[in-house]
């Protein structure tokens, strides 16, 4: 038995933030965002839009394009660090603005790696015969702990979701996910202060993100060639046999460094960096659903997906789309 996605989704706020809008606002230019990160504009949400509001309508996208009634749905996984409330779960909030009661829901936080979590979990729930047929949403809010006085970091992100569909199949779909974790690098990446330790001095500061780029790069590079490696190794799969690379869409140059180990060709990269920037746990399901809807991929192919974040965080999907 496997569990293969039958539909995707995608949402973006309709606000959009360009470099050039950000010059205006911190020290800062098109030139140096482009050249360092690959980002040329962001999707901002508007006042009172939430991660629930986003995931929402990705959600929809996804079902529709799956075929299904909200009434199959049987497990619903949020991958989100912008929780709209501290409770209940922005799951929760989803299920119920798609009026389906009763199948679990649960939010799951691991920061960028967020989507491809909540994909292992929902296919090890298909696997087992626990659940027939997962929404699983990575929606995120991030313009709300940015500090957009930060030229850091407020350069990097966007706000977005995207959703998949996963059914039980006899054909093959997941083929192995492959999670990991590490909190020694707690501080290299976070948010200093939650609901349990509040803020000391700086109150913007502790409420909002903090990041050691440089360190986070190093350990992002590498980390990330290795789990995919590892992948293609524990499949038995060749690089060539690989037909695309769906990676988490932080910064160009950590995308392109690991699609050279793979030695995959420039156009066997889905990258939506460049207009959405770093949506944390949406990343690979927005560009997922993209390349999916525009026909790049196709039915049969095979994907690698692969995702590092705070925490650290890091992991990897193999898929037979
Ligand atoms: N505009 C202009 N100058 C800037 C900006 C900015 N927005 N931000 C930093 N600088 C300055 C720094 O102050 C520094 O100046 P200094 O030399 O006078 O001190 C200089 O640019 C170089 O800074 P570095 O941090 O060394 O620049 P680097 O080449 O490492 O690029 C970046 C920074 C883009 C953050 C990079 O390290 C990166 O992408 N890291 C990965 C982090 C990431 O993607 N995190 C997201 C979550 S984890 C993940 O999803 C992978």
């Amino acid at each position: 038995m496997y569990s293969r996605i039958s539909g995707t989704g995608g949402y973006l706020p309709e606000k959009i933030l360009t470099n050039f809008d950000l010059e205006k606002m911190v020290e800062t230019s098109d030139e140096w965002i482009r050249e360092r990160t690959g980002i040329e504009e962001r999707h901002i949400a508007a006042d009172g839009q939430t991660t629930a509001d986003l995931g929402v309508e990705a959600a929809k996208l996804a079902m529709e394009m799956a075929g299904i009634d909200k009434n199959s749905i049987d497990l619903i996984i949020v991958a989100t660090t912008t929780p709209d409330k501290t409770f209940p779960s922005t799951a929760c909030l989803i299920q119920q603005r798609l009026d389906i009661h009763g199948c679990p829901a649960f939010d799951l936080q691991a920061v960028c790696t967020g989507f491809v979590y909540a994909l292992s979990v929902a296919d090890q729930f298909i696997k087992t015969g626990m659940a027939k047929c997962a929404l699983v949403i990575g929606s995120e809010t991030l313009s709300r702990i940015t500090n957009w006085q930060d030229r850091n970091t407020c350069v990097l992100f966007g706000d977005g979701a995207g959703a998949v569909v996963l059914e039980a199949s006899e054909e093959a779909g997941i083929l192995s996910t492959h999670i990991h974790a590490d909190g020694q690098y707690e501080e290299l990446l976070h948010v200093p202060s939650g609901p349990s330790k509040l803020p000391q001095t700086d109150e913007i500061a502790e409420r909002t993100m903090s990041m050691r780029g440089n360190e986070v790069f190093k350990v992002a590079v590498n980390t990330l060639s290795k789990v995919a490696l590892d992948t293609l190794k524990a499949n038995d799969i060749e690089r060539e046999d690989l037909d695309w690379l769906v990676p988490h869409q932080a910064n160009m140059r950590i995308i392109s460094a690991t699609a050279r180990k793979l030695k995959l060709r420039p156009e066997q990269t889905v990258v939506t960096v460049n207009k959405h920037a770093n949506t944390s746990s949406a990343s690979i399901p927005l560009a997922l659903n993209e390349a999916v809807r525009d026909g790049r991929i196709q039915r049969g192919e095979t994907l690698l997906l692969e995702a590092f974040g705070g925490g650290f965080t890091w992991g990897s999907a193999l898929i037979k789309f």
